[in-house]
């Protein structure tokens, strides 16, 4: 690390740092109040910290971790260690927002005994509030174990990236009367199950607004149309760091790839046209050092011309 980069303290004033701290309970007394519920995600202390200090209610660190921050195709590579890794970072930037680790596939898939234990490890080690799983009906009895065991569960249902192969691909789901009939009974089979809110990913508005409806608590939807009661999107997405087509639900709010990319061709030429660094981005030796270390170098140079003494001629 170098010396200029040591943390920073959070300025005294910023927006939401006067509100109190987020919890499940703000979240769902939120959608009584018909406020909507603001969510993004993070996966590192600099964008959380910026997340949080803006405001955001709920930052979800996203398996979606595998494919814009570690350049996986699909989410399906990332593991335990990295998610909990990530979620670690977050957590030491965030103060006031809520913070929800996803488990990645294969984490909560093979048993339930299992799935409690590495649900608790984020919550233990990582610092996460709680734990969002893919999957409805067929998750009841694994949140309700999750439940069980003091674990908050933030469900997902509709395009659950998870089931990518058994999808057939990134599809908007609940487009037939029986996707929409089973989507809903979904939404219900997990509040039943105690569920505190339940993402609704790539589903029509309609759906999504009949859900919401129908339900006591938070939809936050993505690709779900504006009737939901909150919204997530991917920060990399927000900003343009993805280096794909923006999906259609997508609203780019910066273009970071072009901030970013000037910023770097202009330090490259910098260098190479010898403006970096300048003086004032130099360190100095004290006045009284320089001097000593120049008095110095020129006696070494008056010696060194007046050159070695010849010596004494040997009589033949
Ligand atoms: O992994 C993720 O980022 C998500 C959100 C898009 C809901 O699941």
């Amino acid at each position: 690390m170098s010396v200029t980069t040591s943390r920073h303290p959070r300025p005294a004033a910023q927006p939401g740092s006067g509100s109190p701290k987020v919890t499940v309970q703000t979240i769902q007394d939120k959608k009584l109040a018909r406020v909507p519920i603001a969510c993004l995600t993070a996966y590192d202390y600099p964008t959380a910290r910026l997340v949080d200090e803006s405001g955001i209610d709920l930052i979800l660190v996203g398996d979606s971790l595998a494919m814009v921050v570690l350049g996986y195709d699909s989410t399906l590579p990332v593991t335990m260690d990295e998610m909990l890794h990530h979620t670690r970072a977050v957590r030491r930037a965030v103060h006031r927002a809520m913070v929800v680790a996803d488990m990645p596939f294969g984490s909560y898939h093979a048993s339930i005994p299992e799935a409690v234990t590495n649900a608790a490890r984020f919550l233990k080690e990582a610092g996460a509030e709680a734990v969002k799983i893919e999957g409805g009906a067929s998750r009841v009895e694994l949140v309700t174990a999750l439940t069980a065991a003091e674990i908050p569960v933030l469900g997902h249902i509709g395009l659950t990236p998870q089931s990518l192969h058994k999808m057939g691909g990134y599809k908007v789901q609940g487009k037939t009367v029986a996707a929409f009939d089973r989507i809903i009974a979904d939404a219900r089979a997990l509040q039943d199950a105690g569920c505190f809110a339940i993402v609704l990913e790539g589903i029509p508005s309609a759906l999504a607004a009949a859900i919401t409806e129908q339900l006591s608590i938070p939809t936050i939807g993505i690709g779900a149309g504006p009737d939901c009661d909150g919204q997530i999107l991917v920060f990399h997405d927000l900003v343009n760091l993805t280096f794909s087509p923006a999906a259609k639900f997508v609203r780019r709010y910066a273009d970071a790839a072009t901030l970013f990319r000037n910023a770097i061709t202009h330090y490259c030429e910098d260098i190479v046209n010898h403006t970096f660094p300048s003086e004032a981005e130099s360190y100095h030796l004290p006045k009284d050092i320089a001097i000593q270390l120049e008095t110095r170098s020129k006696e070494k140079l008056s010696l060194a011309a007046s050159g070695p003494r010849p010596a004494a001629r040997k009589k033949a």
